[in-house]
């Protein structure tokens, strides 16, 4: 199976379609100095620009240059890099200066960065004076292919990821394929894990295309992330499609986040890419679809070698099997204390279990440092 992708060049457009909340993913490259992806956004006095001190220096120039044509005040405001920081604190760097400069309720919001900014951004556009306008501008391949779709929006808390935020849907997503040549190689591959993701729970096809792929997705092809980035968005697109609030089928893109957040968490925000987690993670569920009798056991060595492959981590730190158990039921999948994962069912099919602590511990047992 080769690249069934359009040449590089073109645009592509996925629809999310919500009813009036609907909008659209553009991707390819060069879109953040195009003209075209800043037309017919909502008119305001003041635009506010989003992003950290790496993404800044590279693309801030660029998307200041295009707002200025729409917006008759473009601001900026600059948050520390980082999962350690997704924050109350962070966050209210935000309203600080949304509010001394008096912005109104019209001030479109522009998520300038990766997956951090993105959730930032959203999540105070959704609660600054009951809600404001937000666009997304994802530079990482984890952002692009996920978490600038669909409107989940968080901060972290001490005690857990992502426990304290909203829905909130953007108005546009600009996916500018450019910006991933800037990207050190560990965070692509973090955002691959993401897209390994997308094969099990909704396409089989897609993840042989993937396993077919993975180099020249490694070597940063266009063609290859074109392809990867529309997929991702349109398997995105049909979940969010049926379920935006998550209240059943949406919990799928979840596959490995309940190991994954419990090592982002014990571990400490930052010291593991949430990629690097979510690809151990899935490692992990993959094993617990296997000796829940879900799965083949040919299905756990075959994902296992497609993640390290991908240059991630296959072995999960030791935090203990009872640290990992008080964590997991922190998720927000849990229910009454009880652990829900998303475990494949077959391939392209996923669906959510519960397992016996003593099970969990069996897979934890195996695939631990
Ligand atoms: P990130 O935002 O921390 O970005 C990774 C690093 O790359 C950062 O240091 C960032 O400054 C830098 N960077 C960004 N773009 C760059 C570029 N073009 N060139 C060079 N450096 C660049 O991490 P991420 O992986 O993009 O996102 C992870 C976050 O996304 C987590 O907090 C996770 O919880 C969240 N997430 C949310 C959803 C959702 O649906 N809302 C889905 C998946 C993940
Ligand atoms: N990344 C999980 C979701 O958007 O639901």
């Amino acid at each position: 199976m080769t690249v069934s992708a359009p040449h590089h060049s073109a645009v592509q457009c996925v629809s999310i379609a919500l009813d009036q909340r609907s909008y659209d993913i553009h991707i390819g490259p060069g879109l953040l100095s195009s003209p075209d992806s800043w037309h017919g956004l909502p008119k305001a006095a003041c635009a506010l620009i989003v992003s950290n001190e790496l993404v800044a220096p590279l693309y801030l120039q660029s998307l200041q240059a295009q707002l200025g044509a729409h917006y008759a005040r473009v601001e900026f405001v600059q948050l520390p890099d980082g999962e350690q920081h997704k924050d109350w604190a962070s966050l209210n760097l935000i309203f600080d200066h949304l509010l001394a400069r008096a912005a109104d309720r019209k001030t479109v919001l522009f998520a300038l960065g990766g997956g951090v900014i993105g959730d930032m951004t959203g999540f105070a556009a959704a609660i600054y004076m009951r809600g404001v306008p937000f666009v997304q501008v994802p530079t990482t391949l984890l952002a692009q292919v996920d978490s600038s779709v669909g409107g989940k929006t968080a901060i972290n808390h001490p005690l857990g990821k992502n426990m304290i935020g909203a829905f909130y849907q953007p108005e546009r997503v600009i996916a500018d394929l450019d910006t991933l040549d800037t990207l050190p190689q560990r965070e692509l591959a973090a955002g691959l894990a993401e897209v390994i993701k997308y094969g099990p729970i909704a396409d089989g096809d897609f993840l042989t295309w993937i396993e077919v792929n993975l180099d020249a997705l490694l070597a940063r092809d266009k063609s290859a992330l074109a392809y990867a980035v529309k997929r991702c968005c349109e398997i995105k697109a049909w979940v969010v499609g049926q379920d935006e609030r998550e209240q059943g089928l949406r919990a799928i893109l979840n596959f490995g986040h309940t190991f994954g957040h419990a090592i982002e968490t014990g571990m400490g925000y930052g010291q593991w890419l949430h990629g690097e987690a979510v690809g151990c993670g899935m490692v992990m569920a993959a094993d617990l679809s296997v000796r829940k009798g879900l799965m083949p056991a040919a299905f756990l060595p075959r994902l296992r070698e497609l993640i390290e492959r991908a240059g991630l981590p296959v072995r999960a730190p030791r935090l203990g099997a009872e640290r990992y158990l008080e964590l997991m039921r922190v998720d927000k999948k849990a229910e009454g204390g009880e652990i829900r994962f998303v475990l494949i069912e077959a391939l392209g099919r996923a669906g959510m279990h519960g397992a016996p602590d003593a099970l969990v511990a069996e897979v934890l047992a195996a695939h631990c440092e």
